[in-house]
Protein backbone atom coordinates (compact mmCIF):
# COMPACT_ATOMS: atom_id res chain seq x y z
CA UNK A 1 0.00 0.00 0.00
CA UNK A 2 0.80 3.44 -1.37
CA UNK A 3 0.57 6.78 0.95
CA UNK A 4 -2.09 9.04 -1.25
CA UNK A 5 -0.88 12.42 -1.85
CA UNK A 6 -4.12 14.73 -1.08
CA UNK A 7 -3.82 17.72 -2.13
CA UNK A 8 -0.66 19.90 -3.97
CA UNK A 9 -0.19 23.64 -4.26
CA UNK A 10 1.96 26.30 -5.48
CA UNK A 11 3.66 28.05 -2.75
CA UNK A 12 6.11 30.37 -5.15
CA UNK A 13 7.95 29.81 -8.42
CA UNK A 14 10.99 27.80 -6.25
CA UNK A 15 8.81 26.35 -3.44
CA UNK A 16 5.38 23.94 -3.30
CA UNK A 17 3.09 22.19 -1.00
CA UNK A 18 2.39 18.69 -0.46
CA UNK A 19 -0.29 16.81 1.87
CA UNK A 20 0.26 13.34 2.03
CA UNK A 21 -2.59 10.19 3.79
CA UNK A 22 -0.75 8.65 6.55
CA UNK A 23 -2.52 8.48 9.71
CA UNK A 24 -0.20 6.72 11.62
CA UNK A 25 2.76 9.35 11.10
CA UNK A 26 -0.03 12.08 11.60
CA UNK A 27 -0.95 10.72 15.08
CA UNK A 28 2.31 10.43 16.76
CA UNK A 29 3.91 13.25 15.07
CA UNK A 30 4.47 16.17 17.45
CA UNK A 31 6.25 19.82 16.80
CA UNK A 32 10.06 19.62 15.93
CA UNK A 33 9.95 15.89 14.73
CA UNK A 34 10.22 15.62 10.43
CA UNK A 35 9.09 12.79 8.63
CA UNK A 36 11.22 10.58 5.50
CA UNK A 37 9.70 9.90 2.60
CA UNK A 38 10.57 8.11 -0.46
CA UNK A 39 8.70 8.51 -4.07
CA UNK A 40 9.13 5.68 -6.04
CA UNK A 41 10.55 1.74 -5.36
CA UNK A 42 14.42 3.20 -6.74
CA UNK A 43 14.08 6.24 -5.19
CA UNK A 44 16.08 8.19 -2.36
CA UNK A 45 15.14 8.66 1.28
CA UNK A 46 14.46 12.30 1.41
CA UNK A 47 13.40 14.05 5.21
CA UNK A 48 11.48 16.38 5.63
CA UNK A 49 9.93 19.27 8.14
CA UNK A 50 6.03 19.19 8.65
CA UNK A 51 3.63 21.82 8.13
CA UNK A 52 0.58 20.38 9.25
CA UNK A 53 -0.35 16.98 10.78
CA UNK A 54 -4.09 16.74 10.91
CA UNK A 55 -6.91 14.79 9.84
CA UNK A 56 -4.50 11.66 9.39
CA UNK A 57 -2.53 13.41 6.89
CA UNK A 58 1.07 15.39 7.03
CA UNK A 59 1.32 18.74 4.79
CA UNK A 60 4.87 19.66 4.21
CA UNK A 61 6.88 22.04 1.79
CA UNK A 62 9.58 21.42 -0.27
CA UNK A 63 11.73 23.17 -2.62
CA UNK A 64 12.65 22.47 -6.35
CA UNK A 65 15.82 21.82 -5.67
CA UNK A 66 17.13 18.40 -6.75
CA UNK A 67 16.05 15.61 -9.10
CA UNK A 68 13.68 13.86 -6.18
CA UNK A 69 11.40 17.30 -5.56
CA UNK A 70 11.63 18.06 -9.12
CA UNK A 71 10.10 14.67 -9.79
CA UNK A 72 7.25 14.63 -7.49
CA UNK A 73 6.43 17.96 -8.58
CA UNK A 74 6.50 17.41 -12.10
CA UNK A 75 5.29 13.50 -12.39
CA UNK A 76 2.80 13.33 -9.21
CA UNK A 77 -0.52 14.33 -8.83
CA UNK A 78 -3.30 14.26 -6.21
CA UNK A 79 -4.51 11.02 -6.03
CA UNK A 80 -1.11 9.63 -6.74
CA UNK A 81 0.74 7.41 -4.09
CA UNK A 82 4.29 7.51 -2.73
CA UNK A 83 6.32 4.41 -2.08
CA UNK A 84 6.80 4.80 2.03
CA UNK A 85 6.19 7.29 4.14
CA UNK A 86 8.31 7.47 7.70
CA UNK A 87 7.99 9.02 10.81
CA UNK A 88 7.33 10.79 12.78
CA UNK A 89 11.62 10.54 13.93
CA UNK A 90 13.73 12.63 16.11
CA UNK A 91 13.28 14.72 19.25
CA UNK A 92 10.14 16.70 19.97
CA UNK A 93 10.65 20.16 21.30
CA UNK A 94 9.84 21.38 24.72
CA UNK A 95 5.95 22.80 24.38
CA UNK A 96 5.52 24.95 27.47
CA UNK A 97 4.71 28.46 28.51
CA UNK A 98 7.85 30.36 27.72
CA UNK A 99 5.99 33.80 27.70
CA UNK A 100 7.34 35.27 23.93
CA UNK A 101 8.16 33.03 21.46
CA UNK A 102 9.58 34.22 18.36
CA UNK A 103 9.70 31.94 15.33
CA UNK A 104 12.17 33.26 12.29
CA UNK A 105 12.49 31.11 9.05
CA UNK A 106 14.30 31.98 5.80
CA UNK A 107 13.88 29.24 3.52
CA UNK A 108 11.64 26.47 2.69
CA UNK A 109 11.71 23.92 5.83
CA UNK A 110 11.84 26.47 8.11
CA UNK A 111 8.37 28.21 6.73
CA UNK A 112 6.79 24.36 7.51
CA UNK A 113 8.65 24.37 10.95
CA UNK A 114 7.28 28.36 11.73
CA UNK A 115 3.45 27.81 11.45
CA UNK A 116 3.62 24.00 13.22
CA UNK A 117 5.74 25.32 16.03
CA UNK A 118 3.83 28.90 16.97
CA UNK A 119 0.22 26.47 16.11
CA UNK A 120 1.76 25.08 19.74
CA UNK A 121 3.18 27.01 21.25
CA UNK A 122 0.41 29.61 20.90
CA UNK A 123 -2.12 26.75 22.06
CA UNK A 124 0.37 26.18 25.25
CA UNK A 125 -0.63 29.93 26.19
CA UNK A 126 2.62 31.83 24.54
CA UNK A 127 2.52 34.83 22.97
CA UNK A 128 3.98 34.13 19.57
CA UNK A 129 5.89 35.81 17.30
CA UNK A 130 6.24 34.88 13.71
CA UNK A 131 9.08 36.65 11.18
CA UNK A 132 9.27 34.54 7.67
CA UNK A 133 11.75 36.20 5.34
CA UNK A 134 11.58 35.04 1.45
CA UNK A 135 14.04 36.67 -1.28
CA UNK A 136 11.37 39.02 -2.80
CA UNK A 137 7.17 39.53 -3.69
CA UNK A 138 7.39 36.38 -6.24
CA UNK A 139 8.88 33.84 -3.76
CA UNK A 140 6.23 35.01 -0.68
CA UNK A 141 3.85 32.35 0.22
CA UNK A 142 -0.04 32.64 -0.41
CA UNK A 143 -1.91 33.94 2.57
CA UNK A 144 -2.91 30.97 3.57
CA UNK A 145 -0.13 29.13 3.79
CA UNK A 146 1.88 31.94 6.20
CA UNK A 147 2.21 31.82 9.99
CA UNK A 148 -0.32 34.35 10.42
CA UNK A 149 -3.20 32.60 11.88
CA UNK A 150 -0.70 31.11 14.51
CA UNK A 151 1.40 34.35 15.17
CA UNK A 152 -0.40 37.11 17.40
CA UNK A 153 2.49 39.40 15.86
CA UNK A 154 3.71 38.40 12.50
CA UNK A 155 6.57 40.09 9.99
CA UNK A 156 7.27 39.51 6.49
CA UNK A 157 10.66 40.54 5.14
CA UNK A 158 12.20 40.61 1.54
CA UNK A 159 15.90 40.88 0.47
CA UNK A 160 15.00 43.78 -2.01
CA UNK A 161 11.98 45.15 0.88
CA UNK A 162 9.41 44.53 -2.03
CA UNK A 163 7.43 43.35 0.54
CA UNK A 164 7.51 43.78 4.16
CA UNK A 165 10.18 45.09 5.66
CA UNK A 166 14.04 45.08 3.60
CA UNK A 167 16.41 42.61 4.85
CA UNK A 168 15.77 39.28 7.00
CA UNK A 169 14.36 38.32 10.07
CA UNK A 170 17.96 39.43 12.40
CA UNK A 171 17.15 42.68 12.02
CA UNK A 172 13.65 42.21 13.30
CA UNK A 173 14.94 39.83 16.05
CA UNK A 174 17.51 42.19 16.88
CA UNK A 175 14.58 45.27 17.41
CA UNK A 176 13.47 42.81 19.48
CA UNK A 177 15.81 42.03 21.72
CA UNK A 178 16.41 45.73 22.06
CA UNK A 179 13.00 45.90 23.42
CA UNK A 180 13.19 42.67 25.36
CA UNK A 181 10.75 41.10 23.91
CA UNK A 182 12.18 37.73 23.65
CA UNK A 183 11.99 34.77 26.07
CA UNK A 184 12.79 32.30 23.76
CA UNK A 185 13.86 32.17 19.99
CA UNK A 186 13.26 29.24 17.21
CA UNK A 187 14.39 29.62 14.11
CA UNK A 188 14.58 26.72 10.81
CA UNK A 189 16.28 27.70 7.32
CA UNK A 190 19.34 28.82 5.68
CA UNK A 191 22.65 27.49 7.73
CA UNK A 192 24.53 30.65 7.19
CA UNK A 193 21.46 32.53 8.89
CA UNK A 194 21.27 30.37 12.06
CA UNK A 195 24.31 30.48 12.71
CA UNK A 196 24.33 34.86 12.34
CA UNK A 197 21.25 33.98 14.98
CA UNK A 198 23.20 31.88 17.17
CA UNK A 199 25.95 35.16 17.91
CA UNK A 200 23.46 37.46 17.67
CA UNK A 201 21.51 35.98 20.78
CA UNK A 202 24.15 34.40 22.60
CA UNK A 203 25.83 37.89 24.95
CA UNK A 204 21.77 38.09 25.73
CA UNK A 205 21.57 34.99 26.73
CA UNK A 206 18.29 34.03 25.10
CA UNK A 207 17.50 30.63 24.37
CA UNK A 208 17.76 29.96 20.87
CA UNK A 209 16.27 26.26 19.62
CA UNK A 210 17.49 25.67 15.79
CA UNK A 211 17.42 23.30 13.13
CA UNK A 212 20.16 21.87 12.11
CA UNK A 213 20.24 20.44 8.43
CA UNK A 214 22.34 17.79 7.77
CA UNK A 215 22.78 15.38 4.67
CA UNK A 216 20.91 12.24 6.25
CA UNK A 217 21.36 8.32 4.86
CA UNK A 218 18.96 6.22 7.28
CA UNK A 219 17.63 9.11 9.67
CA UNK A 220 17.71 6.87 12.39
CA UNK A 221 21.42 7.45 14.22
CA UNK A 222 22.77 4.68 12.37
CA UNK A 223 25.19 6.37 9.65
CA UNK A 224 26.84 8.89 11.01
CA UNK A 225 25.96 10.96 7.48
CA UNK A 226 24.52 13.89 9.70
CA UNK A 227 26.73 13.97 12.90
CA UNK A 228 27.04 17.53 14.32
CA UNK A 229 29.73 18.69 17.12
CA UNK A 230 27.52 19.83 19.91
CA UNK A 231 29.40 21.06 23.06
CA UNK A 232 32.27 18.49 23.52
CA UNK A 233 30.04 15.78 22.04
CA UNK A 234 29.07 14.45 18.70
CA UNK A 235 25.06 14.35 18.36
CA UNK A 236 23.32 13.04 15.58
CA UNK A 237 20.81 15.64 13.58
CA UNK A 238 18.51 12.55 13.16
CA UNK A 239 17.97 11.14 16.08
CA UNK A 240 19.09 13.79 19.15
CA UNK A 241 17.23 16.60 16.71
CA UNK A 242 16.61 18.37 14.54
CA UNK A 243 16.22 21.43 16.55
CA UNK A 244 19.26 21.72 18.96
CA UNK A 245 20.43 24.41 21.60
CA UNK A 246 22.57 27.29 18.77
CA UNK A 247 25.02 28.25 21.13
CA UNK A 248 26.10 24.77 21.59
CA UNK A 249 26.51 24.25 17.79
CA UNK A 250 29.84 24.34 15.53
CA UNK A 251 28.25 25.78 13.14
CA UNK A 252 31.91 26.08 11.19
CA UNK A 253 31.87 22.50 10.99
CA UNK A 254 28.12 22.21 9.96
CA UNK A 255 28.53 24.71 7.03
CA UNK A 256 31.41 22.73 5.92
CA UNK A 257 29.58 19.09 6.08
CA UNK A 258 26.37 20.45 4.28
CA UNK A 259 28.52 20.86 1.26
CA UNK A 260 30.00 17.82 0.84
CA UNK A 261 27.81 16.36 -1.90
CA UNK A 262 26.60 19.58 -3.60
CA UNK A 263 28.58 18.50 -7.00
CA UNK A 264 26.69 15.27 -7.18
CA UNK A 265 23.07 16.81 -6.07
CA UNK A 266 23.55 19.10 -9.17
CA UNK A 267 24.64 16.33 -11.34
CA UNK A 268 21.42 14.24 -10.71
CA UNK A 269 19.35 17.71 -11.20
CA UNK A 270 20.95 17.97 -14.16
CA UNK A 271 20.61 14.93 -15.69
CA UNK A 272 17.35 14.58 -14.59
CA UNK A 273 15.97 17.81 -16.37
CA UNK A 274 17.86 16.61 -19.96
FE1 LIG B 1 22.27 8.49 9.49
FE2 LIG B 1 21.50 10.55 10.98
S1 LIG B 1 20.97 10.12 8.95
S2 LIG B 1 22.90 8.98 11.47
Amino acid sequence: MGYKITAKADLSPIDYFVEVEAPHVAKAWKPGQFVVFIVHEKGERVPMSVYKAENGRIGMFIRKLGKTSLQLYYEYSVGDELWSFVGPLGKPIKVKNYGNVVFASDAVCGQAENYATLKAMKEAGNYTISIQSFENKANVYPEEFLAKPVADEHYITTDDGSVGIKGNYLDVVKELIEKDRVDIIFAGGKLGTLAKLAELTRPYGIPTITTVRQIMVDGTGMCGSCRILYGNEIKFACRDGPMFDAHKVDWADVLKRAERFKEQEQLAKERYLE
